[in-house]
């Protein structure tokens, strides 16, 4: 391969700072950074001056965190997204977008190549890849990280130091952080023994439960077709209204997780998450499905959801049966608007209530009390065809296994 420019993408970690310079010595290829602001704030301090003291000819970082909450996490959402029931992905989420990224500026500047930073053991390129042979096929990719010769962070450090790229930024930090709006993933160190309690510095935004406010925060979140649209009542965009939930879900011990999740690679991993606006959406927004689906498409969309995250983990975002999928989805999110009212105390998140004027709930079906409109008697004769197929097997068998014992000792 000889690439002659690539559009590199850029973090400004020990890992993509050396990456940038290391493709420029090893294919004297023009090098362009790019970085997608997904939210992960104190990340993009000082980036462009580093990326050009780094190497890089061009540097661009794009914000992106609009087209994020509106195409990739409103979505997630609305599928009701939990890879293996519980990790929201907002890593996983965030990826085909950044891949998306890449390839434009590459269309744009007339690049070649992509080249990214993730390493050969993870998932992330499995889905920058997938995703870029998706969106552009005609381009080259490399991934150093699979290739190179540095074997430890030292190693990286070294050569960092040796080629004047700045390293202060890149303190040493036991973990391996992965940050955007939707979530932060942190994984390494003393994590990597899935039979040790994660200790309290692996937890970079959220407070302790034990440590958090003694009077809990009680939140209404209100839906207009299966997406968020306010916060206790007041209208507000996306961006706004998911960086306040991670605000108030911070405070009160909302969103972490202690997950082992199977790779899409084979292995097992362990990874502590600190997602509070991501697990207080996809709580608010399930309970509000309970009460506007009839129930065979709630239970036909649990499974959807399943497959879902699990395309969305494995990297199938830019794909049709993704978009199959996503189409049932919005069809079946036409009357999920209504509000949920939730308790967030010490780390729990408690339900209060819900409305919606699409609610299928019926008080007069369902009480228990005077006024009861419910059909008892109906019941009798559904239960009666309900059960007969169960009925008439279990009749059929027991005389059949009766006939063939007492056939066997006549023989003996
Ligand atoms: N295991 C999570 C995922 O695959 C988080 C990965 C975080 N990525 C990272 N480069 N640290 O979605």
């Amino acid at each position: 391969m000889n690439p002659k420019k690539i559009v590199v993408a850029y973090s400004g970690g020990l890992d993509t700072s050396v990456m940038l310079k290391w493709l420029s010595e090893k294919y004297h290829a023009e090098i362009i950074a790019v970085t997608g602001d997904l939210g992960q704030k104190s990340e993009l301090n000082g980036l462009v001056e580093k990326a050009y003291r780094t190497g890089a000819s061009k540097v661009k970082i794009i914000d992106l965190k609009e087209e994020f909450i509106r195409h990739y996490v409103w979505p997630a959402i609305k599928a009701g997204a939990l890879y293996e029931g519980e990790y929201p992905m907002g890593c996983s989420i965030g990826r085909p977008l950044l891949a998306k990224m890449l390839v434009e500026v590459a269309r744009e500047e007339g690049a070649d190549t992509i080249a990214h930073g993730a390493t050969g053991k993870g998932n992330d390129q499995v889905r920058f890849e997938v995703a870029i042979q998706a969106l552009a096929p005609h381009l080259n990719i490399l991934a150093p990280l699979r290739t190179w010769e540095f074997k430890s962070r030292e190693e990286e450090i070294e050569y960092a130091l040796k080629h004047n790229i700045p390293v202060q930024a890149t303190k040493q930090n036991p973990y391996s952080i992965d940050e955007n709006i939707f979530g932060i993933s942190v994984e390494c160190g003393v994590l990597e023994n899935p039979g040790v309690a994660p200790p309290d510095d692996a937890w970079q935004i959220t407070t302790s439960p034990q440590l958090a406010p003694d009077t809990p925060a009680i939140i209404n979140i209100e839906f207009d077709k299966g997406v968020p649209v306010a916060l206790n009542g007041e209208i507000m965009d996306g961006v706004e209204l998911v960086t306040k939930l991670n605000e108030i879900g911070a405070m009160h011990g909302v969103g972490r997780l202690d997950l082992i999740e199977n790779r899409v690679v084979g292995i097992k991993s362990r990874e502590v998450y600190e997602a509070p606006a991501a697990v207080i959406l996809h709580k608010a927004h399930n309970e509000l499905e309970k009460l506007v689906l009839d129930k065979d498409t709630f239970r036909y969309k649990q499974n959807i959801s399943n497959k879902i995250a699990n395309m969305i983990y494995d990297g199938l975002w830019f794909t049709p049966l993704f978009d199959a999928l996503m189409a049932f989805v919005d069809s079946t999110q036409e009357y999920v608007s209504g509000s949920v009212t939730l308790e967030l105390y010490k780390g729990n998140l408690i339900t209060k209530s819900r409305n919606s004027m699409f609610s299928l709930y019926n008080e007069e079906l369902a009480t228990y009390k005077e006024g009861d409109k419910f059909n008892h008697s109906a019941s009798s004769g559904f239960i009666h065809l309900y059960g007969l197929p169960f009925k008439t097997l279990s009749t059929v068998r027991k005389t059949a296994v009766h006939i063939k014992q007492s056939k066997k000792l006549k023989l003996a």
